[in-house]
């Protein structure tokens, strides 16, 4: 065993020793979600210092907004909604907002990593693995962070407008490497050629095609309502632009983002961003309609984040503290405008809640 390496990546390199080189989709799949030693399956990574991310739901202001948003849904389909998220990753946004939803509401998890659904339960939660569990009923979905880090295939342009895929191979010295080769899926080039991209020699880009099974399942559990995705991401054309020529693939550990996605396999973070356009065409295909797309700051404005601070719960912080959360969670500089809040609804409803003051 190489100093430092962990068990997933002797078992990756073992797997790879006998079958030859993996996707990077089923590389990375293994090092958030393998059952056992995947990052997420891990679940006590997220929240501490090492390994961990910073996210809005850490911030109980979110939680207040997102109730708000959730009632407001209500509001807007004329009938009460069960509320499902997607990916609760340690439940603490489930938390917040049941705090502030004025009468409890029936609210589930979805969430795949057995790790954290033990996190969640042992926070009082309701939890399931896969969204086939729950039977289609009135619903508001919500997913934050979750659609980038589904795993992602790595493609790379070659001469002549063709496209190489970058599998993960081993090198003489048995390290992990990238390893180009024939696309393993047409779906690949599909996706591309629908969004009319053509990459340049040398550019390094990733396309995530799990978001489609994400997507059906999203839709299986509403009969009506509303999804609202908060993430990071681009349209299709400025993603895959020229000028980006080394994709948005990265790591993060302790809080520090990098591009060694070969070390620390299943203790640190990978992450890409979220091709909106494929998010709006494939939400399409699967029975929902665009319902609203916003900056996070002003989408929590608009929800009225404010009133957080008047507040009348008990416990919760001062109203500096309030304050500082607001901030964070809104301004621009901050993670206002690092996220977006993309909105689809089932047909025949109005836009979504937030997009106005
Ligand atoms: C980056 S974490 C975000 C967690 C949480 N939403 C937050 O903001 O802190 C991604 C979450 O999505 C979950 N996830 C990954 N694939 C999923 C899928 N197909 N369906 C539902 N959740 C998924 C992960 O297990 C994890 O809980």
């Amino acid at each position: 065993m190489k100093r430092g390496e962990t068990r997933l990546a002797q078992r990756l390199k073992a797997k790879i020793g006998h079958e030859g080189p993996m996707t990077f989709r089923d590389f990375m799949a293994a090092a958030l979600y393998d059952t056992d030693e995947g990052f997420y399956a891990k679940g006590s990574l997220i929240g501490n210092s090492e390994g961990a991310y910073l996210t809005n739901a850490q911030y109980p202001a979110f939680g207040f907004a997102l109730a708000r948003a959730a009632l407001h849904a209500e509001a807007l389909v004329g009938e009460p909604l069960r509320i499902v998220e997607f990916g609760g990753g340690t439940g603490m946004l489930a938390a917040a907002m049941q705090r502030w939803l004025q009468a409890p509401r029936e609210y589930i998890i979805v969430e795949p990593s057995s790790g954290l659904r033990a996190i969640q339960r042992a926070r009082g939660l309701s939890t399931v693995s896969s969204p086939w569990e729950l039977k289609p009923a009135p619903t508001v979905v919500f997913a934050n962070e979750v659609l980038d880090s589904l795993p992602v295939h790595r493609l790379m342009g070659m001469n002549d407008a063709q496209v190489c895929e970058v599998y993960v191979g081993l090198n003489d010295r048995q390290e992990f490497t990238d390893w180009p080769d024939r696309p393993s899926t047409s779906l690949l080039l599909d996706r591309l050629k629908e969004e009319g991209i053509v990459l340049g020699r040398g550019q390094l880009a990733e396309v995530c095609l799990d978001i489609e099974p994400f997507l059906a399942g999203v839709k299986h559990v509403m009969s009506k309502g509303y999804a609202i995705f908060i993430d990071y991401g681009d349209e299709a054309k400025n993603l895959y632009s020229p000028t980006r020529r080394n994709g948005t693939l990265c790591a993060y550990w302790n809080q520090q983002k990098h591009y060694e996605w070969y070390l620390r396999v299943g203790d640190q973070d990978l992450t890409a961003d979220v091709d909106y356009t494929a998010l709006r065409t494939l939400a399409c295909r699967a029975g929902l309609l665009p319902a609203g797309q916003i900056r996070q700051g002003q989408w929590l404005q608009n929800l009225g984040i404010h009133d957080y601070i008047d507040g009348s719960v008990s416990g919760i912080s001062d109203v500096h503290e309030r304050n500082l959360e607001i901030i964070q969670l809104t301004h621009p500089a901050k993670l206002g405008s690092a996220f977006d809040v993309l909105i689809f609804k089932t047909p025949e409803l109005p836009d979504g809640p937030g997009l106005h003051l």
